[in-house]
């Protein structure tokens, strides 16, 4: 969802910032701009529908000095996603420059108090709304940009990340956050902003997180002392913080594609690598210091919450399968979006696990808040570091695949449920639900899947074949049972994201309560039918469809005959315990909807209407 980058320094800021937009185009977009205040202090705003590509055609041939800049990439919210809705917007007297990424909630009224005291509005959205009432506010109550910023703050609803320019104040942009994330990264001579720190990292690896309702001042010294800069850090309300300034490991090659077409082919294939460094760490957490104070929280719970969205909400199914299996605890799992809203009973003893690769989504965010505020503890597992679900949970575990960039999720989600599976063991283990003996085996397999994971990588020119009959359907069923069907709603999540085919997960056995119905010979069905104790079942559930005249693609365990016997195409993977299973199974559904996408020619890093990091609701 929408970007932010933001610079204030020595250097030029124009190519700093496109850099910056290219770096947070994975967060997904329909529009950009940018906002610099030049050297004889005009404030110069472009902007362009589309990519960042297309800001960069249109501002060529513009003034494009400046060494001090805003910029952004909107997902559309309020309004279409055309030119007079793209930020940065301006105030009415053009004196202000805002970028923002969030929701305001209260916007309408006052939209209409701004329009009874004589402002036009050049845009539908939200964010204007903003950048006129701190004008309005400066020029009625003879305020500075700084507490005109501050005042307007106070008077908003919603979430907001914001960073506004004063070309009356050259040397100074103001920023802030609530609800949604803005990370302050610290150079020698120069400052920054970002949505995250991928536009940043190039420049510097030290950066300040702010924290919600923080609004910072970011300042360049003025003629001798113009290599100075400094940072004023307080609270929405105005109380003084002391910045902690925290380092970032990211290397910049990890937010290029190396040499593949698209960055999810890369994910894709990078997770042999991306599973060892998650499974040391998490073997390393959860036996070190830390790992104390998580099993006693999970164990002074008397059930399990698991909230998330998306991809991370089936890693929670899984983990639901282990968990209750292992653990022997209750084990409910919820769309953050509808545990929020829907008052469930929460008690002190709860534990909500909260899964997000990101750390940022909205609803998952606003869940553990609701969650703490009613006595649970939360324990999250997430994958950017420092990000905001982590600092809003008493433990995390963190899944250590690197950055995550393609919009579909792949290394996050065999990460995810690695992790929460390694917990179930342990836990297990410590509770006597499973034996000392039964978990160590598990382990073993576990690191043995980095390699089962490459084998079935090796498997691509099968997979593309399969692919090239699924790009004809219109309409596709995914089945599985017990541990694989959450891997049958990822696997038909990932189809419908980059390739646009309709696609429906389904638990094999409920087919015949109406999905059933639709089989015919152009709807196909991947069906996961790898070894495990209710594999017969799961043969006879695909009879049924062959008795239809379905088509039938499989998942199958190497060395299959039953199912092989009755499918149409398949693919083989290593045998694995059932547990684990989902962690190699979903790799070439991975792949095949990756395949299927690119035979389609659809954008497989940034599909249409999709984001990579949901920070509204
Ligand atoms: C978006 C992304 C998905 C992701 C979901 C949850 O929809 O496109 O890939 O699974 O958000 O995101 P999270 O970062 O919380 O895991």
């Amino acid at each position: 969802m929408c970007g932010i980058v933001g610079y204030i320094g020595k250097r030029q800021a124009y190519p700093v910032l496109i850099k910056g937009l290219h770096r947070l185009e994975y967060r997904g977009y329909d529009s950009a701009g940018v906002a610099l205040i030049n050297p004889a202090g005009n404030l110069n705003v472009y902007k362009s529908q589309g990519k960042v590509s297309d800001l960069e055609d249109t501002a060529q041939h513009q003034d494009l000095t400046g060494s001090i800049g805003i910029a952004h990439t909107r997902w559309a919210t309020h309004g279409e996603p055309n030119f007079r809705n793209a930020h940065p917007h301006l105030s009415q007297f053009g004196r202000l420059a805002i970028v923002h990424n969030g929701i305001i909630e209260n916007y309408a009224p006052l939209r209409e108090k701004l329009w009874q005291n004589g402002r036009t509005f050049k845009s539908d959205t939200d964010t204007e709304v903003v950048v006129q009432l701190i004008e309005y506010l400066q020029e009625k109550q003879q305020l500075s940009f700084q507490q005109s910023v501050q005042q307007t703050l106070q008077m908003l609803q919603g979430s907001y990340a914001i960073a506004v320019l004063d070309k009356n104040q050259p040397d100074t942009i103001v920023a802030a956050r609530k609800g949604s994330p803005l990370v302050v990264g610290v150079g020698d001579d120069e400052l920054f902003l970002g949505s995250d720190a991928s536009p940043i990292v190039e420049y510097t690896n030290r950066v300040i997180y702010l924290d919600d309702e923080d609004m910072v001042v970011l300042h360049r010294g003025t003629g001798a002392n113009t290599s100075e800069v400094s940072i004023d850090l307080m609270t929405v309300s105005g109380d003084r913080k002391q910045p902690r300034i925290e380092q970032v490991s990211l290397d910049v090659s990890q937010l290029e594609k190396g040499g593949y077409d698209h960055f999810m082919l890369k994910e894709i294939c990078e997770q042999p690598q991306s599973l060892r460094s998650c499974l040391q760490f998490a073997r390393r957490t959860l036996a070190g210091e830390e790992a104390e104070g998580i099993f006693t929280l999970l164990e002074s719970s008397q059930r399990v919450l698991i909230t998330a969205c998306g991809t991370s909400w089936h890693a929670g199914i899984v983990a639901k399968y282990a968990l209750e299996q292992m653990v022997r605890v209750p084990v409910d799992v919820d769309y953050a979006s509808e545990f929020r809203y829907r008052n469930p009973v929460i008690t002190r003893g709860d534990t909500v696990i909260a899964i997000s690769q990101s750390g940022e989504t909205a609803d998952t965010l606003a869940a553990i808040e609701m969650a703490k505020n009613q006595g649970a503890k939360v324990l999250s597992i997430c994958n950017v570091i420092g990000s905001s679900i982590p600092r809003a949970s008493d433990k995390v575990i963190y899944t250590m695949v690197g950055p995550e960039i393609g919009v579909a999720s792949t290394k996050a989600f065999t990460a995810q449920v690695s992790v929460l599976t390694m917990l179930a063991l342990l836990w297990g283990k410590r509770k006597g639900t499973l034996s000392a003996a039964r978990c160590e085996d598990l382990l073993k397999e576990m690191d043995a899947l980095p390699e089962k994971i490459q084998q079935v990588l090796n498997q691509q020119p099968a997979i593309r074949r399969m692919a090239e009959t699924l790009s004809f359907a219109s309409s596709c069923l995914y089945i599985g049972r017990s541990y694989n069907y959450p891997v049958a709603l990822e696997g038909a999540l990932k189809l419908k994201e980059i390739s646009y085919i309709h696609a429906e997960g389904y638990p094999a056995a409920e087919m015949k309560h109406g999905p059933i119905a639709l089989i015919s010979q152009e709807m196909p069905v991947v069906t996961i039918a790898t070894a495990s104790d209710i594999y017969d079942k799961l043969v006879s559930n695909v009879q049924e469809i062959r008795a239809r005249q379905g088509r039938v693609m499989a998942v199958v365990t190497e060395g299959d005959t039953e199912v092989v016997r009755m499918a149409d195409c398949y693919v083989e993977v290593p045998r694995v315990s059932e547990c684990l299973s989902p962690i190699l199974n979903i790799v070439p559904l991975q792949l095949l909807s990756y395949y299927v996408a690119c035979l389609k020619g659809c954008n497989v890093d940034q599909p249409r209407n999709l984001a990579k990091s949901v920070t509204v609701e």
